[in-house]
């Protein structure tokens, strides 16, 4: 792991311009490691060695104040395309915050929630992390589940030395640097699509012994590239056939004419790895052109809104949790959510519950809530006994846990099997 940052530049800028005007005088001088960065609360006082300020604690990224509630920030697209991740990812983190209050807090102080809509939208999400970085003072961040939207937050995070933990965003970008460095400051409590895409090929031509499977994926969003890409990848090496690969676009409202083509392929099942905001009309479009193989998908079909709808029962889809789970943390936690709020929680909300008492966990063996000891108390996280099942964050920043396939029937997802990972993963 890096062990300074010379990017973090909530304080330092104050600090690095007169040091590089300094250093323009020294030829061939690199520029020293990262100095104190004092995230906007007390003065900064850099010294020359980074010497620690407060009782062993690092001077590494933000630093966070030590006394009163703790400001965590949120962001999540509680508006807009797939407004339904959003908000029953809150809803999650709302309970856990709740309870962790109500136990106590951390070390006696209250966590404060501060909550921002990005409207669904990438180009929403600097600003909006920005803000509740600068504005609200966070000392970590929750979100997002789109992966698009959390590859946007992530340099904002790492250069201001904020630790970042995603409840569900699944590509592998996330949390790699486009030069292929881990991120600093960036997790996630789920797994990857590599090994979610790998999941939904081995069900369909191991368990479902079928052979020829088409694709129709969102050339729009890092996520479903990536998970069809998985998925083709898997298929094909054990000997299947993709019949032909179509693409849509976030928002498009008319796709028959891919469906069209997918039928004239001739495929046994479709796998169909977007989002609910889309794949809701695509299963109606696609009964309606006389398509009916069997769909299949990935999490990002895990909204209630589409798991009624007639063209969708009897489709299989890959997720992190079963609500037919018989573990008692699992029935624990769907009993407070429903309790709270009216209705069953999906799989989002049991990440956003996981990402938060996880992130407060991690806060009770921190050094100090500064950004470079919060990050490391994450990293170390083992075992950590979350509601979608033991959570250990790997060396790339990853939660490494099985997978569940569910099928819809009668509005319900039942479990019909649950895909290990591989010890490498
Ligand atoms: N994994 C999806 C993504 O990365 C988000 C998602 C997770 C959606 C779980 C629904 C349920 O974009």
């Amino acid at each position: 792991m890096q062990t300074y940052s010379f990017s973090n530049i909530k304080s330092v800028a104050r600090w690095i311009v007169p040091s590089m005007l300094a250093l323009a005088v020294l030829p061939g001088c690199q520029p020293p490691p990262q100095q104190t960065t004092n995230a906007g609360n007390a003065p900064a006082t850099p010294t020359a060695q980074g010497t620690p300020t407060t009782g062993g604690a690092s001077t590494e990224g933000n630093q966070a104040p030590t006394t009163g509630d703790i400001p965590i920030g949120e962001y999540n697209g509680l508006t807009g395309e797939t407004a339904g991740f959003g908000k029953t990812t809150h809803n999650g983190i709302v309970l856990a915050v709740e309870e962790i209050n109500a136990a106590g807090g951390i070390n006696g102080r209250k966590l404060k929630l501060f909550t921002l809509d990005d409207e669904s939208k990438p180009e929403k999400v600097p600003p909006v992390v920005t803000k509740l970085i600068t504005q609200n003072d966070v000392v970590a961040v929750l979100g997002e589940v789109a992966s698009s939207r959390t590859i946007a937050a992530a340099p904002v995070v790492d250069r201001y030395g904020v630790p970042m933990i995603s409840p569900s965003s699944t590509n592998t970008a996330v949390t790699v640097t486009p030069n292929g460095n881990i991120r600093d400051y960036v997790f996630r409590v789920c797994y990857i699509d590599p090994f979610q895409g790998e999941a939904m090929a081995k069900f369909l031509h191991d368990t479902k012994g079928l052979k020829r499977v088409a694709i129709f994926r969102n050339i729009k969003e890092d996520y479903s590239k990536g998970l069809a890409d998985a998925f083709m990848k898997t298929f094909t090496e054990k000997g299947g056939t993709i019949t032909t690969d179509k693409s849509y676009s976030t928002g498009d409202r008319d796709f028959r004419a891919q469906l069209t083509a997918i039928k004239a392929s001739n495929p046994q099942a479709v796998f169909v790895p977007g989002y609910y905001s889309e794949v809701g009309l695509i299963a109606r479009q696609a009964k309606e052109i006389g398509l009916n193989a069997p769909l299949a998908g990935g999490d990002g079909w895990d909204d209630p809104s589409i798991a009624n709808l007639p063209a969708i029962q009897g489709s299989y889809i890959t997720n992190h949790y079963s609500m037919d789970s018989k573990d008692p943390r699992s029935a624990n936690f769907v009993a407070a959510y429903k309790k709270r709020f009216g209705q069953a929680p999906n799989a989002l909300s049991a990440l956003g519950y996981d990402a938060t008492k996880l992130l407060a966990d991690a806060m009770k063996r921190a050094k100090s809530l500064n950004g470079g000891d919060l990050r490391d108390a994450i990293a170390e996280t083992k075992n950590f006994p979350g509601v979608t099942g033991d959570i250990t964050i790997n060396d790339q920043h990853n939660a490494v846990k099985p997978a569940v396939v569910l099928q819809y029937q009668n509005g319900k997802q039942v479990l019909v099997d649950t895909i290990q990972p591989a010890a490498s993963s």
